[in-house]
């Protein structure tokens, strides 16, 4: 089967996300979020999401299939996300996808969250294939990742992640300490425009000499988050007015110089000069001006897909199941099941 027809699920965290594909040629996408009702909550409650992917899974199934102008007995396969991601909301999807597969007799996918990151890549516009090896860069409010992708479909290596903290949920957590509604990344984004960058020199994580032999490709942005927080209380127990434009300028600046200084550090050792991009943090402004700047001087070509398919959606998913039917791969047994660390 060159192109299939295939269905894909994703409800690794707050997005319910159905898209369809036909090989690499995007279908629909529709995505269904529960961000507003974690709102409150300044971040992702996993039984809130749960509750929400039940919810919102049958309308956008529909929707989806309708904007495809297919109906489920023309498709040739159902993928889902079986993880990595939270437990409850990842097993509403798998739940589904089980229940659509044997109803309707088609084989089932089930695939990796992070490497369906990747594959957004291949349902992009650009004419221009991706292209292997690369090293991946995902950020989002749930991972922080490095990849070393060989073959999407067969040699993905996982080179390093965060130890604590991803760099979304970074954003969202300094946001809150400096009293900016949830989700925290486009506040601080809004907030840093007027503000100075080089104000205060925030900590980069795991960057010293002795943390680069263990974790070389690792990130930690709890240590960062601390210190604006004690930043912040020393300036309120002075008296002293929070400059929230400078705050926000130099702990944006932390995150992304250690984003891309570790990305170009995988791509200079592995001898890899491409460089792709995905997770919602990509939105942000700084971090794709200084990854596409600093890339340039080290001679590595950077790519980064569309934002609507960089944030999580189905179409990735189906598009990495695509990938794999075209490769020849079988589909999974029922035996699988969510699994929240997905390796
Ligand atoms: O990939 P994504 O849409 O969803 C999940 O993580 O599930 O990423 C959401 C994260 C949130 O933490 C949000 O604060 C962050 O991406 N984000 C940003 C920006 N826009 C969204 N972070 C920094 N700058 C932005 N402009
Ligand atoms: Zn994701």
């Amino acid at each position: 089967m060159i192109d299939p027809l295939v269905l894909g699920i994703e409800t690794s965290c707050d997005e319910t996300g159905i898209g369809i594909v036909r090989g690499r040629t995007l279908l629909s996408n529709t995505i269904a979020s529960s961000m507003d009702e974690h709102a409150r909550y300044g971040g992702v409650v996993p039984e809130v999401a749960a509750r929400a992917h039940l919810e919102a899974l049958q309308p956008s199934i529909e929707q989806a299939l309708a904007e495809a102008r297919v109906t489920l007995d023309d498709l040739d396969a159902i993928a889902v996300t079986s993880g990595p991601g939270l437990a409850g909301a990842l097993m509403v999807g798998v739940g589904a996808a089980k229940g659509l597969a044997v109803s309707l007799n088609k084989p089932l996918y089930a695939v990796n969250h992070l490497v369906g990151h990747i594959a957004a890549d291949l349902l992009s516009d650009d004419s221009e294939p991706l292209e292997y090896p690369t090293i991946a860069l995902l950020v989002s409010g749930g991972h922080t990742s490095l990849l070393h992708v060989r073959d999407l479909t067969t040699d993905v290596e996982l080179l390093g992640e965060t130890v604590d903290d991803a760099a979304g949920e970074a954003f969202d957590k300094v946001a809150r300490l400096l009293g900016l509604p949830y989700p925290g990344g486009p506040q601080i984004d809004r907030a840093a425009a007027d503000g100075d960058p080089k104000a205060i020199r925030f900590p980069r994580g795991l960057s010293k000499a002795s943390d680069l032999q263990k974790h070389r490709y690792d990130f930690s942005f709890s240590g960062l988050k601390t210190a604006v927080a004690r930043w912040i209380e020393r300036a309120e127990a002075n008296g002293e007015e929070v400059p929230v434009a400078d705050v926000a300028a130099s702990f944006r600046e932390a995150v992304v110089d250690v984003l891309v200084t570790k990305a170009l550090a995988a791509c200079e050792d592995r001898g890899v000069p491409r460089l792709l991009l995905g997770g919602g943090v990509i939105a942000n402004r700084r971090l794709r001006d200084v990854t596409l700047e600093r890339a340039q001087a080290a001679g590595v070509t950077v790519r980064i897909p569309p934002l609507r398919l960089c944030t999580d959606n189905g179409a990735m998913i189906a598009g990495l199941a695509a990938e794999l039917i075209a490769s020849g791969r079988g589909a999974s047994t029922l035996a699988f099941g969510a699994d929240s660390t997905l390796p």
